[in-house]
């Protein structure tokens, strides 16, 4: 059966987007079937009706607390079926709410190699320290930021002071690395 994904993003969307596109090529065997963003206003919003998929955008600012609105969201996956959470620049911790539901089946993409440099911009915080081998890592989601086991990693070596070159080098990367590590998991049947 083709597995149903959701991609939670909070801006821009291009890892949303490679994965969306991969799904409608055929070079992922699933499909995106919701969308969820914490910014209404964000160009992930857009580019997802560009695709027609459905949406899920709000305000956390309207609701009384994160589980609030995560039990929305929970309700959503579940009337989505969905099968896979994949986390791509979702800016925002998960509560209990939705880890009882779907701890095991919830995965997100960081730009470095972690435990290094977790948190909001990390390609800049690598670039800062002097990093000489950057790289992506995709994890199983708990309760901590950019915590939890290793699904997959990508190093690259750059050692250039162009950091516009370095953030295309890594977007790139993890384009592809999402869309690997999404077929590595449907085929070792992991979701
Ligand atoms: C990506 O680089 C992703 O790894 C990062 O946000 C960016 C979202 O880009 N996530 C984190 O930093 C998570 N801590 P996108 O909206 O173009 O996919």
């Amino acid at each position: 059966m083709t597995k149903r994904i959701a991609v939670f993003a909070s801006g821009e969307g291009s890892n949303f987007e490679a994965i969306a596109a991969a799904c409608q090529s055929g070079r992922i065997r699933a499909q995106v079937v919701l969308v969820v963003c914490d910014r209404p206003t964000a160009h992930v919003v857009e580019r997802a009706a560009r695709h027609g998929i459905e949406t899920f955008a709000f305000d956390p600012k309207s609701y009384a607390s994160k589980a609030d609105y995560e039990r929305e969201i929970v309700a959503r996956l579940d009337a989505a079926q969905v099968d896979l959470v994949c986390l791509a620049g979702y800016m925002r911790l998960l509560s209990r709410v939705m880890l009882d539901s779907y701890e095991g089946r919830i995965i997100n993409i960081h730009p470095s190699l972690l435990p290094a440099f977790k948190g909001a911009n990390a390609i800049e915080q690598a670039f800062e320290y002097g990093v000489k081998i950057y790289g992506v890592t995709i994890h199983y989601v708990d309760a901590s930021m950019d915590g939890g086991r290793i699904i997959s990693q990508q190093a690259v070596p750059y050692e250039g002071n162009d950091i516009a070159e370095l953030e295309a080098m890594i977007h790139a990367l993890e384009h592809e690395l999402y869309i690997n590590t999404i077929n590595k998991l449907i085929a070792e049947s992991r979701i």
